[in-house]
């Protein structure tokens, strides 16, 4: 592979100018890269701040066309609905997920009534915006059961597809729910209803300001351990990506990303499918509150997003993804 030696061969030649290291690039971003996160809440007239993530917001459904027409006119091929829902329609069972009046469900109307096709909307499955106990499925004994969930889970799937959903993105980690969700989905008319499956994901310790995002938070009783996977293994995500390629998922999910760098290349090794990371919300929490602060260089945002691409990734679910002009300049 090396084809010379110092001092005829040096590579700082090809680094020394601005044009050179453009022309050598071996990676890039577009937006094509990109599916922004949008966060909806109740009432009206609302443009939200998150305390731990500046510049993210928490829409009302009557100013969602403020951030799907930025989204569209970025280029994102894709947005991902999360909705914070009202303590009050949180229970123990999570049955607001169940609601057709949900907050997703009539964003979801909303978006494919005014913008068909423009642009894609992928749905979270998942029980954890709506349950009191803010885990992602029923729970007994302290434990989340997995079969019963399941039978929700598919409903909800059946229900987002049904208004309009194009990407279900099922992120509970419960065992067997993509081939249950792909059967429900085929039995019922819904063959090209894509799925996007959380298939790696770790109980992290980098999700908190997302769970402030959808109002979680406080409510969690202990943590995801029994259900998301340990960030000691490995060998545990391929058997993960194996079952659910073979359940019939379309695009896998490896999350959080910056730490699990060496995860997403094994995934896209072993596996040729699409591969999405999430670059969730304590990383962007973590390096926006720095360069803040002025103690990161803002340029680590690009850094890091260009480090999913080099590991692999073929998109990118990340709270810069409307905020791309500024830092691919
Ligand atoms: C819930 C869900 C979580 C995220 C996306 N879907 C949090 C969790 O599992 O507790 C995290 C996203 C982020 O931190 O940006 N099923």
């Amino acid at each position: 592979m090396i084809t010379g030696k110092y001092p005829s061969l040096r590579l700082r030649r090809s680094r020394k100018s601005d044009w050179s290291r453009r022309l050598v690039e071996e990676n890039n971003l577009t937006p094509n890269d990109f599916i922004l996160p949008v966060f909806l809440i109740d009432g009206n007239n609302k443009k939200q701040a998150i305390e731990s993530m500046p510049d993210v917001y928490r829409y009302s459904l009557d100013k969602i066309t403020f951030i799907v027409d930025r989204a569209i006119k970025k280029g994102l091929p894709m947005i991902a609905l999360f909705p914070n829902t009202q303590k009050k329609k949180k229970n123990y069972l999570g049955t607001e997920a169940l609601n057709e009046d949900n907050l997703v469900c009539k964003a979801i109307r909303l978006i494919k009534k005014k913008y068909k096709n423009e642009i894609g909307i992928m749905c979270d499955v998942a029980l954890d915006p709506y349950t009191s106990h803010g885990h992602d499925g029923l729970i007994k004994n302290n434990y989340i059961l997995n079969d019963e969930t399941n039978k929700i889970l598919i409903d909800q799937s059946l229900l987002q597809a049904q208004m309009g959903c194009d990407v279900l993105a099922p992120s509970d980690m419960m065992d067997g729910r993509i081939g249950e969700i792909r059967k429900s989905l085929d039995k019922n008319g819904f063959k090209m209803t894509q799925i996007l499956s959380y298939a790696v994901k770790y109980a992290s310790g980098f999700y908190g300001p997302f769970r402030d995002a959808v109002g979680s938070k406080g409510l969690l009783k202990g943590d995801k351990k029994n259900y998301q996977m340990d960030f000691r293994n490995s060998n545990e995500a391929l058997r993960e990506v194996a079952l659910d390629v073979k359940e019939g998922a379309d695009m896998v999910m490896v999350k959080p990303g910056l730490p699990y760098l060496d995860i997403i290349r094994l995934v896209k090794d072993n596996f040729k499918i699409p591969v999405m990371a999430y670059q969730v919300s304590g990383e962007y929490s973590l390096l926006s509150n720095g360069i803040k602060k002025g103690t990161i260089d803002d340029h680590a945002i690009l850094e890091s997003l260009i480090s999913f691409k080099r590991a692999g990734a073929n998109a990118i679910v990340s709270y810069y993804a409307d905020k791309l002009d500024k830092i691919l300049k």
